[in-house]
């Protein structure tokens, strides 16, 4: 499976990919993921992606593209992927499409998980995050059974810096600036499969599972 998870930030992609990524055996690449583990590394590319991510704006897009056309052709992709923050603009998504058909690959589904903007600085600024196993919680909605220590291994929780109100709005911004247009963008490539993401965790993970039974 060649699988897009598209959605605005706090729609619950990375709550999904856990799931979808056990189910159909593929690698889970995250745009998102591979950024912060560049700065965690220390390396030239996460010093500078710090500065974009932490204002809530977009890395620029040769940045972006030039790391996941690596990823891509890595030999674990040929069993299929999970692209999960990428493409974001239309220019990459232009470049994705290029380098598919480089890779003789094609995709089978863009899902995109659909959720209101005032849910969404709520799943945002709520959000928790394992420092072990990286595992994500929510205060109200997904609560650990110990205030901030991951249930899993007893990890400490910590929020993400571009969590705060004031980036999670202009993160919501520069999406529906740079990121909505790729509705349209793959309807039109008829891969577009609409997910309702404001129900529980496990509805939303339900009707993923039914559409992609469709589209295999
Ligand atoms: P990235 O890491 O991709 O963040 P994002 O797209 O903003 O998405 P999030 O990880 O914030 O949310 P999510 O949809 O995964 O939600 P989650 O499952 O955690 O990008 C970060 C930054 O990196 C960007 O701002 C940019 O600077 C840079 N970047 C990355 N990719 C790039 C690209 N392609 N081009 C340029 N720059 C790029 O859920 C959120 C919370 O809600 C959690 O607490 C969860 O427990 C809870 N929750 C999940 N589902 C539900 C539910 N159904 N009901 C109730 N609560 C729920
Ligand atoms: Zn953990």
């Amino acid at each position: 499976m060649q699988i897009l998870l598209m959605g605005p930030p706090g729609a619950g992609k990375g709550t999904q990919a856990e799931f979808l990524t056990d189910a159909y055996k593929i690698p889970h690449i995250s745009t998102g993921d591979m950024f912060r583990k560049a700065q965690a590394d220390g390396t030239a590319l996460g010093l500078e992606a710090k500065r974009y991510m932490e204002a809530g704006d977009l890395v620029p897009d040769e940045v972006t593209i030039g790391i996941v056309r690596e990823r891509l052709a890595e030999a674990d992709c040929k069993k299929g992927f999970l692209l999960d923050g990428f493409p974001r603009t239309v220019a990459q998504a232009e470049a994705l499409k290029g380098i598919l058909s480089d890779l003789n690959m094609q995709l089978d589904a863009a899902l995109n998980i659909d959720v209101a903007e005032e849910e969404l600085i709520k799943r945002l600024t709520g959000r928790r995050i394992c420092k072990t196993c990286g595992a994500t919680y929510h205060t109200v909605f997904n609560p650990p059974q110990k205030a901030d220590v991951c249930d899993k291994d007893g990890g400490p929780l910590y929020q993400r810096k571009d969590d705060t109100v004031e980036t999670a709005k202009n993160r919501l911004s520069v999406y529906t600036g740079q990121t909505q247009p790729l509705i349209d963008y793959y309807q039109k490539e008829g891969v577009l499969v609409a997910i309702n993401g404001q129900q529980d965790v496990s509805a939303v993970t339900a009707d993923i599972k039914k559409a992609l039974e469709v589209c295999r």
